[in-house]
């Protein structure tokens, strides 16, 4: 097994996250999060919203502020009136380019399915092109998976080496192939017996369609949000008028989101159905470059911060030519996923696009009114957004990740997640060293009194060993035992979950001992 199909096994077999409606077959693109998975991604909100909402200035961060701010919580609904998604630009041009294969089926995003033609290449160097034999591979082809996937051309192949010795087949990249009729003709498909099976690639919106009232009719199209971001520019005007904020300031979100992905693949990775942490931050255009680097570097930091490891996050600055035609700026978080590097959350100076959109559809007047302004024609302005945009489940896969890891323990392999106290699902578990003596009455005392404060596990099943690999593998930090000594005097072994080093501590001190270390 590869690390990615280790943790997507443990996420099963422990209760992070299963296939939605399993029994009957699942829905591609869907998870549900199990009772450990859903204290763990509850936790990775937790921490989104107290760090960067709740209580964004308190942390040592707030140091490389341009100035002070202030940041307020919203709770959008999913169902809006749909001119907003007209306005956001997501009716006309929320799509990907699509390709069917007609024979097999299957459904590809064009921009992720590469053409491929036929070198033959000799000993010398020399190379022998042939534009006739061409396939389609969905991401980068490697050595190995070359030769397979010129397996259909096989006979071709083999006839063409036969009568040139020494020659060795290599696929060459031909972008824009699909573009292309007379090419697209010639590509085999993967999985398809001949080729010309592939449609030309097709805009498909990615956003989910439904009716609103009893009538399917045209008049009642709205849409399941694709992102909760348009949610906070509609609600801008509300929140100036009621929560008494001044620019510069933020609106932080956190929500579930719809996209009708054509691909959904790498786990929870890209979801149809998943949930995003989004701030828009509001400040004076001349003051937007300050901002953007500011929510860049605390964004990333975020991470490091929750324990994820520096060399596997990655801070990666769009080129121009990615830039969105209204963006002033955008960096992805990135993360070294056992699939790839890939986009954890996206940093974007979207100027003042949405704000001015919202304020020609809708006809309202949405310009913030600075009254202490001294300049009168500088008092009404639209200020310019930064967007930290990021994706819960994308950062609870991130987080499991991470934490996956492998070792050995008094001469037996362990599986642990290593898990920042703070997301750990379960913070500590109680046993028994045996099941007799007053051990349970007095263990469970003690669970009974913790779990007032902490999520805590009580367990008195199998040897004390299996005992402390199940919480290993589910990322409890802390393993608390009761045994003789308890009961005569007063005091219990607290493992750590990473060290497994043990220390005695007296039952009265454990609310304090947790409290202090799971605060990390
Ligand atoms: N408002 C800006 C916006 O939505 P985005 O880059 O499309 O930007 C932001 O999405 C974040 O949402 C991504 O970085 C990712 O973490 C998460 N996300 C987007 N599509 C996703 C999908 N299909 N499955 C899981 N997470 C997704």
């Amino acid at each position: 097994m590869d690390a990615m199909e280790k943790i997507v096994s443990l996420c099963k077999r422990r209760g992070f996250i299963f296939p939605s409606s399993e029994i009957y077959g699942g829905l591609n693109g869907c998870w549900d999060y199990g009772p450990l998975g859903v204290e763990l991604k509850r936790n990775v909100k937790q921490a989104w919203w107290d760090d960067m909402v709740a209580h964004h200035d308190e942390t040592a961060e707030i140091a490389g502020a341009p100035s002070s701010f202030g940041m307020v919580g919203l709770d959008s609904s999913l169902l809006m009136n749909p001119k907003v998604w007209e306005a956001s630009g997501h009716v006309g041009g929320f799509s990907d380019p699509m390709v069917d294969d007609r024979e097999t089926r299957a459904r590809y995003r064009a921009d992720q399915l590469a053409i491929y033609r036929l070198e033959l290449v000799g000993s010398d160097g020399a190379t022998e092109r042939y534009d006739d034999v061409l396939f389609a591979a969905p991401g980068e082809v490697g050595k190995t998976e070359a030769s397979e996937l010129f397996e259909p051309h096989r006979k071709r192949i083999a006839s063409l080496l036969k009568s040139k010795q020494g020659k060795e087949a290599k696929p060459v990249a031909v972008p824009g192939a699909l573009q292309d009729e007379a090419l697209r003709a010639k590509v085999l498909a993967p999985g398809a017996s001949a080729p010309g099976t592939l449609t030309a690639p097709r805009a498909f919106n990615l956003m989910f369609k439904t009716h609103v009232g009893a009538l399917e009719d045209n008049s009642s199209v709205t849409y399941l949000r694709p992102e909760t971001a348009q949610g906070i520019f509609v609600n801008f005007k509300n929140v100036c008028d009621t929560a008494r904020v001044r620019v510069p300031f933020g609106i932080g979100q956190v929500g579930k989101a719809f996209r009708n992905e054509i691909n959904p693949r790498n786990f929870t990775f890209r979801s149809r159905e998943f949930e995003q942490m989004e701030i828009e931050f509001f400040c004076r255009a001349s003051e937007s470059p300050q901002w953007y680097q500011y929510w860049r570097e605390r964004r990333y930091r975020w991470y490091l911060d929750l324990g994820i490891k520096a060399a596997n996050l990655h801070l990666r600055e769009h080129e121009a030519n990615e830039l969105a035609h209204y963006a002033a700026g955008c960096a992805d978080v990135e993360y070294d996923f056992p699939f790839g590097r890939s986009e954890l959350e996206g940093i974007a100076n979207r100027t003042d696009f949405d704000l001015r959109q919202h304020m020609q559809m809708s006809g309202k007047d949405l310009r913030y009114f600075d009254d202490q302004e001294p300049n009168e024609e500088a008092r009404r302005y639209l200020p310019h957004v930064i967007e930290p945009s990021a994706g819960a489940d994308r950062g609870t896969l991130a987080f499991l990740c991470d934490a996956f890891s492998e070792d050995e323990v008094g001469g037996e392999a362990r599986t642990v997640l290593k898990l920042h106290p703070r997301l750990a699902p379960i913070k500590a578990a109680v046993f028994p060293l045996v099941k007799k003596d007053g051990m349970p009455e007095k263990a469970l005392e003690i669970y009974r009194t913790l779990k007032k404060g902490f999520n805590v596990y009580y367990d008195e099943k199998g040897a004390i060993g299996r005992r402390y690999r199940r919480q290993d593998e589910a990322g409890t930090p802390f393993c608390i035992t009761v045994d003789g000594d308890t009961l005569s005097a007063g005091s219990v072994t607290v493992r750590e979950r990473d060290s497994c080093a043990q220390v005695r501590i007296g039952v009265g001190e454990l609310g304090a001992y947790l409290g202090e270390r799971l605060a990390g």
